[in-house]
């Protein structure tokens, strides 16, 4: 029976002009994320960096080192995925050398990533290259990239000017030649992402990038409705857990208060035997006669 498996070339094979479905994926940081990704027949899990912000309660990405990513990607690969692993390479851990990048990535790919995903055009392609040639397989990620928040100014949309969006196909151009399998675009008009979509042949990814991409990516937790505080325009939320988790929690203090939790069935029982012999000492021992 044939593999079940995502794998790196059935993913670079994905476009969508080409007649393939559009591919999905999600973030994911720990077992019980990956086990439902895969059981919903995800194409791809992302152990992406964002878990600073949605778990570790950070501000922004800056905050986790390849330990922390490592940790969770040792967390989803536990529960098997049929789904592919792209271990997000955090911020400082491809930007000081060639040498220190291809270590990094490989703590990633021994805790159970299949590649990784790193953020950058042009200026990362000593970093992308060197990583192919250790035979880890890349993603590139461009556009608004979340690592590069100060130097942008803040979360801000990227391309929106003619010119900087020729820029931005020139770097899909570059990562697609460098090697990479697939890129990620996050933040930028639907034209442009449709335009870099049309100009290179591995596929693009979105995030707030619009439809025309060859798939899409969001974050476990706003497709969960699991993080409130903030949503973004691209979001679509498929559930509301926060406000289930809150309900359900309110009743469990109200059942424990009220007396209610826990019943006769959910807890345990001595024989009728046992009982009997405890009863004679349970308060205290054997009566004096
Ligand atoms: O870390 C992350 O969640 C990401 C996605 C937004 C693409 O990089």
């Amino acid at each position: 029976m044939a593999s079940t498996k995502v794998t790196v070339p059935k993913v670079a094979s994905r476009k969508v002009r080409d007649g393939s479905d559009a591919l999905v994926m999600v973030t994911a940081y720990d077992a019980p994320g990956a086990r439902a990704a895969s059981e919903a027949g995800l194409d791809m899990i992302l152990v992406g960096d964002s878990v600073a912000m949605v778990v570790l309660g950070y501000d922004d990405t800056l905050q986790v080192t390849v330990d922390d990513i490592a940790h969770h990607t040792r967390a989803v690969h536990r529960a098997n995925p049929d789904c592919l692993i792209v271990g997000d390479l955090p911020w400082m851990s491809y930007h000081v050398s060639v040498e220190e990048t291809v270590r990094n990535a490989a703590e990633l790919i021994r805790a159970g990533a299949q590649c990784v995903k790193l953020e950058g055009g042009r200026k990362r392609l000593p970093m992308v290259e060197a990583l192919i040639d250790a035979e880890i397989p890349v993603m590139g990620h461009i556009g608004l990239t979340p690592q590069s928040v100060h130097a942008m100014g803040g979360f801000k949309v990227q391309a929106r000017q003619a010119e900087a969006a020729m820029e931005l196909i020139e770097d899909a151009k570059a990562l697609q030649h460098a090697g990479c399998f697939a890129i990620v675009l996050e933040g930028i008009p639907v034209k442009v992402a449709e335009a870099i979509t049309d100009a290179i042949d591995v596929p693009t990814i979105g995030i707030g990038a619009g439809p025309h991409c060859d798939g899409q990516v969001l974050v476990y937790h706003d497709v969960l409705g699991i993080e409130d505080r903030f949503v973004p325009k691209f979001v679509r939320r498929y559930a509301d857990l926060k406000s289930a988790t809150i309900g359900a929690l309110e009743q469990y203090a109200s059942d424990v208060r009220d007396g209610s939790f826990p019943n006769d069935d959910e807890s345990y029982h001595l024989n009728d035997e046992q009982s009997e012999a405890f009863g004679l000492y349970g308060s205290g021992g054997p009566e004096e006669s």
